[in-house]
């Protein structure tokens, strides 16, 4: 599996002693989908209410079991680290990177879609001139590379990643094809909801953030241990994008609102330091 090359290689890197993973992970991929809903009903009863974060011993979420951190973060002073903090320009960033539907010269195949949102601070304030990066399935549920072996068609038309740079406003927009579901071994007959993975370079070290968007009313939520690891719903929801027909064109695509929100009670969910699925 995936999550167990990635330990072993990790290992090996940082010289330590080679472990074989069978060792330490159970083969879980047989478990039912009854058995995981067990695990998150209990995991979710057993929560602290308003965690807006996600719970990084979330069992039901079975190759995290060894990759969460498991010591409080170190402190540092971030001034310090800012000197080191790359910053991005409009230069670097061209703006057709932010359309996935021309990068390979052909029409990629699937629900041509645009989702556009501002990037705020906790204060609501716009977070202008941020790197906001996106990677994604095709239609099918396949992304273009090695490790995703899912038996579903590649499209030769899409690459499934995309960049831009918010305006003076914080408002960022990408336009590209709805991504479809995908089978994941967590468990047997595991799928993950349809999502875009997000990332925000910040211009403070502090503010990088990885996330996912997904997409309203998609039945796959109550089943994926991802998404039900964040235990507080107010959380989940301010993950899924809303539909807006204001954003949608006529006879051309669909529109999607997704506001991010980089600190404060209400900040968007951020990606612990692990697989990305
Ligand atoms: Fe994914």
């Amino acid at each position: 599996m995936a999550h167990q090359e990635t330990t072993e290689s990790t290992d090996e890197a940082f010289g330590a002693e080679k472990v074989e993973p069978e060792a330490l992970v159970p083969d879980t991929a047989q478990d039912s989908q009854d058995t995981i809903n067990a695990e998150m009903a209990a995991q979710q009863a057993d929560s602290p209410a308003g965690l807006t974060q996600t719970r990084l011993d979330f069992t039901a979420y079975r190759s995290s079991a060894l990759r969460h951190p498991t010591k409080d973060l170190h402190l540092v002073d971030p001034e310090g680290i800012e000197l080191w903090a790359p910053v991005f320009g409009h230069r670097d960033v061209n703006p057709v990177e932010a359309d996935l539907t021309i990068q390979d010269g052909g029409e990629p195949i699937g629900e041509r879609m645009l989702v556009r949102g501002r990037v705020l601070d906790g204060d609501g304030r716009p977070v202008r001139r941020q790197l906001v990066e996106i990677w994604q399935a095709n239609a099918a549920g396949r992304y273009i590379h090695k490790r995703d072996q899912h038996p579903a068609p590649i499209d030769p038309s899409f690459t499934g990643v995309g960049r831009c740079l918010t305006d003076e406003e914080g408002w960022y927009e990408f336009t590209t094809i709805k991504p479809g579901p995908y089978p994941w071994k967590n468990h047997h007959n595991a799928w993950r909801p349809a999502h875009i993975h997000f990332s925000l370079f910040g211009t403070e070290f502090t503010q990088r953030m990885i996330t996912q968007m997904y997409f309203p009313g998609d039945p796959l939520f109550a089943l994926d241990p991802i998404y039900q690891a964040i235990t507080d719903q107010g959380a989940r929801d301010r993950l899924v994008a809303a539909y807006d027909h204001d954003l949608s064109r006529h006879e051309w695509l669909l529109g999607y609102r997704w506001d991010i929100v980089l600190t404060g009670a209400h900040r968007t969910w951020m990606e612990p330091e692990e697989g990305q699925h």
